[in-house]
């Protein structure tokens, strides 16, 4: 059995799907939030499970923040930590403590548009098709090893919102799939930090 815990800032919904993706082998330990109102929380604890905030407010730095949050995530002894729409740039030491054990999923065809407003930038630029990306966390900011990406098309008349949502409905199905590949002892970050898919699909399931 594999111990995961997820982190959230929101909603949740990529959480949400995870949970009930219903992944053999793996146990969803925590649900921790970097805010007291994430209305995930709540989903969490529908599922029964453990979920918390710990509010990045109340600490004196970055640096105090990810030590007390790294703390609290190693008492759940995890073998993968979920970053599912954690909206907090994290420390290098922070990183370095889950590398090749913390993934994160990006609205974008990452490299293009890290950062914030992904989708109102796709459609400023103009872009054909937008996307989705899981990918191994790294300290560069959504720039870690790709595990696996969704495309969507960008449709004429869309907006920040339509495009959100035709991106989100792609993260729910690949965010559980890059987490049942690293269950499945499928999935790691190899010596020279790059993704290592064993029996890599070579159909839709992959893209
Ligand atoms: C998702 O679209 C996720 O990709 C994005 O936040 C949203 C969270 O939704 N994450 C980022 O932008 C991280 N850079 P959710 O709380 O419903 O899963």
């Amino acid at each position: 059995m594999k111990n995961i815990v997820i982190l959230i800032s929101g909603r949740g919904s990529n959480m949400e799907a995870i949970v009930r993706a219903g992944i053999p082998g793996a146990r969803i330990v925590a649900v921790i939030a970097n805010r007291p109102d994430a209305k995930g929380l709540d989903i969490a604890r529908g599922f029964g499970i453990e979920a918390m905030a710990l509010d990045h407010k109340t600490f004196a730095g970055r640096e105090a923040f990810d030590a007390a949050l790294a703390t609290e995530i190693d008492r759940f002894a995890p073998d993968l930590v979920v970053l599912a729409g954690y909206m907090r740039i994290l420390t290098d030491d922070f990183v370095r403590h889950f590398a090749g054990r913390m993934l994160n999923i990006h609205p974008s065809l990452l490299p293009c548009f890290t950062g914030l407003h992904t989708h109102r930038r796709a459609i400023e630029a103009g872009v054909k098709v937008a996307g989705t990306t899981v990918h191994f966390v790294t300290p560069e900011l959504d720039s870690g090893p790709i595990v696996i990406q969704a495309v969507v098309p960008v449709l004429a008349g869309d907006d920040e919102d339509s495009l959100a949502a035709r991106v989100l409905l792609q993260e729910h199905r690949i965010y559980p799939q890059a987490v049942r590949w690293f269950v499945e002892d499928r999935l790691r970050l190899d010596a020279a930090g790059r993704v290592e898919l064993l029996d890599a699909p070579t159909g839709p399931e992959g893209w």
